[in-house]
Parts: C-alpha cells; structure tokens; sequence
C-alpha cells in the first residue's frame, strides 16, 4: 500500500498520552490537528501542551520563537470530519475496544484512502482495531510510554494485516519527532508491558505479603533495583484504572494469574482512586 508523505498529523483523544504525542508532533514540525470531544477538554490539552514548552523555554532547551512556532502548527477540533486532510492519524481515546472500533470505522469514511491509522492503545490487540477498517494495511500501533514527551521509547506494531510501507512511514514519524522505535508484533502487551505489567502486578502483592508501605516499596526498588521512579508513583503515574485495564486485557488473552489484577489494585479503582489524574492513588497529590 502506497502511504503518503506525512506532513499533517490528526491526533484523536487529547488526555495525557493524546496531548504528549500531539506536543512531540508539533515539536517535530508536523502540522498537527488534535480533536478532543468538547472544547474545554481541548483548551486544557493546549494549555498542557503550551506549559511544558515554556518549561522547556525556562530551562533554554528551546528558544521562544521556536516555542510559539510549535503552538502555532496546533488547532484543535471537536469533530472528526477535520481530520480529512491528515496523512497520519494517531489515536489515543480511552482503553475500550468499542469506542475504538467505532473511531477507526469513522475515520476511514473521512479520510483519503492512502491515510495511515495508527492506535496508541497499550494492551488491546492491533489487529482486532483493524477489522473496523475496510482496508486494514493501513493500521498500525504507535504505542507510546507515559509521560510520552519524556519516555524515548515508541512501540511500532505490525498488526496481521498492516502493510509495510505503513509500518516504516510509522517508524520514521517516531524518528523524526525524537523516538527511539522499535518493531514488533501485535502479541498482547507488545514488547514493554507483556514485561511491565506483571512486573508491576508483583510489586503491588509485595506491598500486602511483606507488609511494607508504598513508600518503602518505592525506595526498595528504586535504590535496590535503579528503578528510575517506584511501581506505587509509576502506576499513580499511568493511572490506576489504565493498570487494572492492561492487567485484565493481558490475563484474558494469556491467562498467566501474575496477569491478573491484584484485589487491592481493583478496590482501589472502585474506590475512584486513580492516581495523579483524581489526586489520590498510593500517595495524596494536591
Ligand atoms: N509532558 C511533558 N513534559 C513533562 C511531563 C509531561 N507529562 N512531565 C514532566 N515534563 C517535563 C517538565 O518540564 C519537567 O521539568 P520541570 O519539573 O522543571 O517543569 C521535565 O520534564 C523533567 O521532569 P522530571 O524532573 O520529573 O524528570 P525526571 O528526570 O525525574 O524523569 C521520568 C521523569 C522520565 C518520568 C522518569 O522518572 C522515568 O523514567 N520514570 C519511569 C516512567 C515509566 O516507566 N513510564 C512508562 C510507564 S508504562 C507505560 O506508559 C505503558 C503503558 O502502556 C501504560
């Protein structure tokens, strides 16, 4: 499948995964387009995207010309018609397969044939988001890391169905806003959270089986490990509800129980406490 040069990029879902990949595109010089369901939620999203360049401003890693120059390739949109231009789309709505199936099918009613789709979902399979397209050679995953402007890694998976020429148009995307990408295959969790996931799922059973505290537990592995940032702030970080979601979606496809959600995890989901996003998760944030 011929893809196009990709010059305008449309980002759908503007939270913290959406708006970091729409700051590496406008940081990269795409022409970016980014669509959020209201207007409110695309306004934080810009002011998100424009706090962490005048940080970037503050510490002189970019100058304030080149700072107003990437504002300035951001618009914003509220419907998915506006998208049609776009030689890449990247999603990145929330983990439900539903919801996905029926953006992608949209999509490709709005785009031009040659368009590459791209999901940034973490734990749900690439192909299956691709049978929602009549012409899934042009699917793939871009699955980035959170905080997505900070982590260097971007996942490019090829799904059963994608193409090539898709597949490495994706890859240089990721090379040119930065990445360091790697390719691989659509098998539940990719490469990083078929590790990370039950890594993490050990760590919050550690917590109740040596009756450590998260803190203490954060300092374990950070001193005694080099982990960068503890499991207890990493999975405040990601959120708590997108943890349990990845963990369920990769115990139903490869039934390991280190898959499975810890019972703690879930009652704290239950519980609304999500981590950084709604101010309480293992530790308080205000
Ligand atoms: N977006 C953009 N810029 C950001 C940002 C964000 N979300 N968060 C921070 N920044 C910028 C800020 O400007 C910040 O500087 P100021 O505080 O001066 O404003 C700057 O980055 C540096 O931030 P930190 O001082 O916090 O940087 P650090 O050196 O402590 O490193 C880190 C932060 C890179 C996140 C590091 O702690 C780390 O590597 N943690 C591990 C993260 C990780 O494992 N992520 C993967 C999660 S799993 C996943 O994402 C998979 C999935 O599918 C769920």
């Amino acid at each position: 499948m011929a893809v196009p040069e990709v010059r305008t990029i449309g980002v759908v879902g503007l939270g913290a995964m959406g708006a970091g990949i729409a700051q590496l595109a406008v940081e990269a010089g795409y022409k970016t387009i980014g669509r959020e369901v209201t207007d409110d939620l695309g306004a934080h999203a810009a002011e998100r995207i424009a706090h962490f360049l005048q940080r970037k401003v503050d510490k002189e890693r970019m100058s304030v010309d080149q700072r107003e120059a990437a504002l300035a390739r951001l618009s914003l949109t509220c419907a998915l018609d506006d998208l049609a231009e776009c030689d890449l789309v990247i999603e990145a709505i929330v983990e439900d397969l539903d919801a996905k199936l029926g953006v992608f099918a949209e999509l490709e009613s709005i785009v031009r044939p040659d368009t590459i789709l791209a999901t940034n979902t973490s734990a749900l399979s690439v192909t299956e988001i691709a049978a929602a397209v009549e012409t899934p050679a042009r699917v793939v995953g871009m699955h980035f890391f959170n905080p997505a402007p900070l982590m260097p890694l971007v996942e490019i998976v090829r799904a059963e169905l994608s193409s090539d020429d898709a597949v490495e148009a994706a890859h240089a995307v990721g090379e040119r806003m930065g990445k360091r990408p790697v390719r691989c295959h659509d098998t539940p969790g990719f490469v990083v959270n078929r590790v990370l996931i039950p890594l993490l799922n050990d760590c919050i059973r550690v917590l109740d089986e040596a009756h450590v505290s998260p803190e203490d537990l954060d300092v374990a592995m950070t001193s005694g490990a080099g982990w960068p940032m503890g499991p207890c702030t990493l999975v405040d970080l990601v959120g708590i509800d997108v943890h349990v979601h990845a963990s369920e979606a990769l115990y139903a496809k490869l039934r390991e129980p280190r898959m499975a959600p810890p019972p703690r995890i879930v009652a704290m989901k239950s519980a609304g406490l999500l981590g950084r996003k709604s101010g309480r998760g293992f530790y308080r944030y205000d």
